[in-house]
């Protein structure tokens, strides 16, 4: 009973001690990297550093939560990067409205520094053959038997008439040879068997509690009862075909990303609907 308490206490004691040791290493680097000057990059270091770091990492390649350096959140907008910030996400990233505005867009900026955009990601050139990638897209590389552009091809995957709009050169080329990454809930392929042995492999594209709508890679629906089934597997990636790295060639590669590009600066502005929601139930 004593020993308990006593260890109990001892534990307690060792939490204020490392509260206090926290508090202590915290603010002695803010102390130091205080003295660097004001304003600049140098503000959205020091804030990025005690208010974003323990969950993003120092670099923003993620730790306790995720990178915010990929794709995905290269190409997100000033003002949608801005609005995360100052909202916070249902995703579990806390609002810092708290912070002002002057503060966040320094937050941005370096957000941006970090991602590497000052340098190289938005600038880099576009140097394939639109037309080349185009004969591409609809032939050897079979992305139309998905992704439909300007009203052409499949419905297996997003249409991607805009996206090359709204991503950068290197985003869409890494979209297409690292993809999944990360991997939209909405997009994972399961893998069912029912009660009566049938097998398939789908992307479930409505589901309730007592019931689902598998489409299968042939783009047919079936209609599935969850009580039917025997087995209901998650995996880990999405339709999209993962060797276009080895299966095409840079250039070829450069052409394909030229003609998405081409299209979507071909296409009337309208809003691009945000990435994250994929095929989801919340939009
Ligand atoms: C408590 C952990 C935590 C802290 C602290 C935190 N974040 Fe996040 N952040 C998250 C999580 C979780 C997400 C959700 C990932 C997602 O949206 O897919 C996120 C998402 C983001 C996103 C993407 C937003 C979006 O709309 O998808 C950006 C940019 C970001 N954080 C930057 C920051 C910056 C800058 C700071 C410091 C001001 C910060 N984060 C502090 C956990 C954190
Ligand atoms: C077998 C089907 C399939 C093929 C073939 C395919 N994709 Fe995909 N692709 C997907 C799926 C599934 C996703 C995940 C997002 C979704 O569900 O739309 C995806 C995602 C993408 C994305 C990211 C889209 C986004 O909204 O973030 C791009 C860009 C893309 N594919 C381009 C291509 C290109 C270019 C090709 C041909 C070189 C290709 N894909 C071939 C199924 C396919």
């Amino acid at each position: 009973m004593n020993s308990t308490r006593l260890i109990r206490q001892l534990a307690c004691c060792n939490m204020a001690l490392l509260a206090i040791a926290v508090l202590l290493c915290a603010s002695l680097s803010g102390f130091a990297q205080g003295g660097n000057g004001q304003g600049g990059s140098n503000q959205g270091a020091q804030l990025y550093e005690s208010n974003c770091a323990v969950c993003h990492g120092g670099d923003g390649s993620g730790g306790k939560s995720e990178s915010i350096i990929t794709p995905n959140f290269v190409t997100m907008s000033d003002a949608d990067l801005a609005k995360s910030l100052h909202d916070g996400t249902s995703a579990g990233m806390p609002p810092y409205a708290g912070l002002g505005d002057a503060n966040i867009a320094a937050l941005v900026r370096y957000v941006r520094k970090l991602q590497g955009q000052s340098d190289t990601t938005a600038t880099a050139p576009v140097t394939g053959d639109a037309a080349a990638g185009r004969a591409l897209y609809f032939g050897k590389a079979q992305c139309s038997s998905c992704h439909m552009v300007q009203g052409d091809g499949g419905f297996m995957a997003a249409d991607l008439t805009a996206y090359g709009r709204s991503h950068a050169a290197d985003a869409i080329k890494q979209a297409i040879v690292t993809p999944d990454s990360p991997l939209e809930p909405a997009s994972r392929v399961v893998e069912v068997q029912t009660k009566d042995g049938t097998k398939l492999t789908g992307v479930i594209r409505h589901e309730n509690n007592f019931n689902m709508d598998l489409q299968t890679e042939d783009g047919r629906y079936h209609f599935l009862v969850r009580g039917d089934l025997a087995d209901l597997h998650y995996t880990d990636h999405s339709l999209m075909p993962h060797d276009y790295g080895t299966r095409l060639t840079p250039a070829e590669l450069d052409n394909i990303v030229s003609f998405l590009i081409a299209a979507g600066n071909a296409t009337p502005a309208e809003p691009v609907a945000p990435r994250r929601h994929g095929f989801g139930f919340d939009d």
